[in-house]
């Protein structure tokens, strides 16, 4: 998809502040630094409208984006942060939750995970709790750019096992500096949008 319009539409923390539409949506999911903001930015062809930052924790907030007024990402702050208190965390997972949980019109989820390391404890609580309430993942192997080709084929055998993976889930390898898998993820994305 080549994209012409997007625009943040707001910061969200309570769900009293998101939008007000039933247009379909597709969030993003993962590690602090994993690339959640970078995927966006690469998928619309836009360098920073998604702010990203080599320091962890730069989301914050549910950023909702709308895309060509047709549907929202939904720029989910990372798990994994070390700099974080008890009751960030706790704050932070009811927020989660409750979106997740809650937003009748989330079409799928995007669960990120670098695709370098094996997937942390929280990579596995994630995708677990997306497969028990049952809603749709996309898993995406980020940073592909950052490991030699010859070794995509066992990182991604060693993410799905440590998953779990469900074979009927997509997975998808990519990477925001070479924009591999970026037509991929598009196509898996329409699918889930319906479009
Ligand atoms: P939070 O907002 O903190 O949760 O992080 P995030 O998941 O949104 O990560 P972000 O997109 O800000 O990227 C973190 C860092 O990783 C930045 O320095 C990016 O430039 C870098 N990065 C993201 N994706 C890739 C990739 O595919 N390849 C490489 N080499 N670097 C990447
Ligand atoms: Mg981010």
């Amino acid at each position: 998809m080549k994209v012409h319009h997007a625009d943040i539409v707001i910061s969200a923390v309570d769900k009293k502040q998101y939008p007000e539409t039933d247009i379909p949506e597709i969030a993003l999911a993962g590690r602090s630094n994993v690339g959640k903001s970078s995927f966006i930015n690469t998928l619309l062809e836009r360098k920073n409208l998604a702010r990203t930052s080599s320091k962890p924790g730069k989301t914050q907030t549910l950023n909702f984006y709308l895309i060509e007024n047709s549907f929202h990402f939904v720029d989910v702050p990372g798990y994994g942060y070390a700099k974080v208190s008890k009751t960030e965390r706790a704050k932070w997972g009811k927020m989660i939750e409750t979106y997740l949980t809650q937003r009748s019109q989330l079409r799928a989820v995007i669960s990120l995970i670098d695709v370098r390391h094996a997937p942390s404890k929280e990579d596995v609580q994630m995708y677990e709790f997306l497969k028990y309430y049952d809603i749709p993942v996309i898993v995406v192997a980020t940073k592909a750019d950052k490991i030699p080709r010859g070794k995509w084929n066992k990182h991604e055998s060693m993410i799905k096992k440590s998953l779990n993976f469900d074979g009927n889930d997509h997975f998808i390898l990519f990477s925001s500096e070479t924009k591999q898998g970026k037509e991929q993820a598009w196509s898996v994305i329409e699918a889930y949008l319906e479009l």
